[in-house]
């Protein structure tokens, strides 16, 4: 328990997992911004990432040997309206994480998305597969991946997609939530069909960025759920997991959705790299919605 992790948007849905699977691993150290947590058994510094001084200062006080930067401002919709404010956050921001990291000498995990592809593949992306996101969240992330393959040498850059898991704040409802809390209230939900991806359990992808933290291996890693879906197969399967009523769930097309952002057709991710490293084993989304379901200090 000598090493110091420091959790970059602890107070996130990643955030909250990785913070809770970490206290029994590392000393840890998790920052806000705006929600701070009542958990007294973890240091809680608030950071804005965009004001370099207080990055250094924070780093200064703790002096971390791994941080893990699971913070984002923004959704994809709001991201593509709101470039340069999202950059500032998204880009700039994590390069005064980056700029620490280097004058530290400490590991950075990077956490990236599925999105960095254009999706027009017919097989699972590998980490050796080309980036070209279509999308500013997309651009944002890819252009973070861009950069640390030369900024540093101790980091991991672990690509994700549809995290599911409960939400501690306020800030931002996830998708499995939404599709509950629809259902719940007898609302209809309106599911894409034409728009896959692996949805990843948070509590699964928690303790695989943490597996990664610890070791030395450098690169990008895919860490997702094994289930390669549409949104409409994702939200019947939380019906059937959480018991609730499918007959609400209506497919519906992209053109039938006022997105302002491109979205990618197929963005599935191979796994085997990191099974193969640090003994992943991806969960299907039965698998994953009933451990959900079943968490005890879930919101259910
Ligand atoms: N959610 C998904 O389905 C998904 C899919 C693929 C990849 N990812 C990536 O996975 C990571 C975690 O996502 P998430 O859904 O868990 O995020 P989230 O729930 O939206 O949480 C975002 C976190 O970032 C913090 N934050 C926002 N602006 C900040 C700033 N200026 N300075 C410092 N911290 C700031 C927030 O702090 P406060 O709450 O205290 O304000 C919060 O802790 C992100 O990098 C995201 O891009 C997510």
């Amino acid at each position: 328990m000598d090493e110091r992790i420091l959790i970059i948007g602890g107070t996130g849905l990643l955030g909250h997992y990785l913070v809770n699977q970490a206290k029994d691993m590392f000393k840890v150290y998790s920052t806000y911004l705006t929600h701070k947590p009542k958990n007294e058994e973890i240091n809680y510094y608030k950071l804005d990432k965009r004001c370099p001084s207080t990055v250094k200062k924070v780093f200064t006080q703790i002096k971390p040997n791994i941080v893990i930067d699971a913070s984002v401002y923004g959704t994809v919709e709001y991201c593509e309206t709101h470039p340069v404010e999202t950059r500032e956050v998204n880009v700039y921001g994590t390069i005064n994480i980056i700029k620490e990291c280097y004058l530290n000498n400490c590991r950075l995990v990077f956490i990236s998305t599925d999105w960095v592809f254009d999706g027009n593949a017919s097989r699972l992306y590998t980490e050796l597969d080309a980036v070209k996101p279509i999308n500013e969240y997309g651009k944002q992330k890819a252009a973070i991946e861009n950069m640390l393959s030369f900024a540093l040498e101790n980091y991991a850059i672990v690509r994700t997609a549809v995290i599911y898991g409960w939400s501690h704040t306020v800030r931002r409802t996830n998708y499995t939530e939404y599709v509950i809390d629809q259902l719940k209230n007898r609302k209809e939900v309106k599911a894409l069909i034409n728009e896959y991806e692996t949805p990843t359990y948070a509590k699964s992808l928690a303790i695989a960025i943490l597996a990664l933290s610890k070791t030395t291996y450098c690169g990008i890693f895919h860490v997702v759920g094994k289930s390669c879906v549409n949104r409409c197969e994702l939200a019947l399967a939380i019906a059937e997991v959480f018991g609730l009523n499918k007959d609400l769930i209506k497919p519906a097309t992209l053109s039938e959705f006022n997105f302002v952002a491109k979205r990618p057709r197929y963005t599935c991710l191979d796994t085997a790299k990191v099974q193969s490293l640090i003994n992943f084993k991806p969960l299907d989304i039965h698998t994953g919605l009933t451990l959900m379901r079943d968490e005890t200090n879930g919101h259910n």
